[in-house]
């Protein structure tokens, strides 16, 4: 897409609601949109409103071999209630099994560095072979989630992949995500109760202390600026 057509696009969808906006992406690009999703609660809402509007939607977790018990709990969950086929993806063995014996099992508390390795081998990578035929990524970001995704748009080019990134929830707070959880009885991860608001893998993951940031728990050992794993604001 040309970058008039994508300013034009931008201009188009602004004001519309997360609803009216899948509507829109999931008719014009049928077979060629994709979820990921890392069953987290933006990502069951955006599942919930999709499901809803075109079943048929693909649907893709990053499964790094990492996870918490209760998120593969929650996939199970989500594929019975919605009746989906949720495509799972498994980081490549070899490459695994190399960084495992070169570096540690649990080699991203070492350092930046090693945990961007982790997280390029585990889930950047699957990554690439989950778009393959899409033209469009639909994800969860919101802007008040972090300091490093102030700047995310609705729509964006992301140049890494070379497809159009939609971010429908961008503008929600997470009192409004928690709202559509509620009213709309969607299936969310145990550990939300627990004190986990951001979940990601199991040793990369802690829960929060009353009045911490909802991200605080995530790659807690790192400063804010870094936390970002690699699936965003990333350049070619
Ligand atoms: S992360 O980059 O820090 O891990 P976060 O957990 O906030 O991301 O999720 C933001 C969006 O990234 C999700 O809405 C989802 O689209 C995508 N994402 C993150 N983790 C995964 C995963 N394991 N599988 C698929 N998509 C994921
Ligand atoms: Fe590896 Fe942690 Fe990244 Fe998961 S979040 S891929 S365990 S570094």
């Amino acid at each position: 897409m040309d970058k008039v057509r994508f300013e034009e696009l931008s201009l188009s969808l602004m004001g519309k609601n997360p609803d009216e906006v899948l509507k829109w992406f999931l008719s014009n690009y049928k077979n060629r949109i994709v979820l990921s999703s890392s069953l987290g609660l933006e990502d069951q809402v955006l599942t919930d409103m999709i499901v809803k509007i075109e079943p048929d939607t693909r649907i893709f977790t990053l499964d790094t071999g990492r996870l918490f018990y209760e998120t593969h709990e929650l996939i199970e969950k989500t594929c019975l209630r919605y009746k989906i086929k949720m495509e799972i993806y498994s980081p490549n063995q070899h490459e695994v099994e190399q960084m495992v014996l070169q570096k540690g099992i649990n080699l991203f508390y070492q350092s930046v560095e090693n945990r961007k390795e982790c997280c390029r081998i585990r889930k950047i990578n699957p990554l690439k072979r989950a778009f393959a035929g899409s033209d469009v990524w639909i994800c969860g970001l919101r802007r008040e989630q972090s300091v490093t995704r102030t700047d995310n748009k609705l729509i964006e080019w992301d140049e890494a992949n070379g497809m159009i990134k939609l971010n429908p929830l961008i503008d929600w707070t997470e009192q409004q995500v928690w709202d559509y959880i509620k009213q709309n009885n969607v299936p969310y991860n145990s550990l939300h109760d627990k004190g986990y608001p951001s979940i990601g893998c199991q040793p990369c993951t802690r829960a929060i202390f009353p009045g911490e940031d909802v991200r605080a728990g995530r790659w807690w050992w790192e400063s804010p600026e870094s936390k970002e794993c690699g699936l965003h604001n990333r350049k070619k």
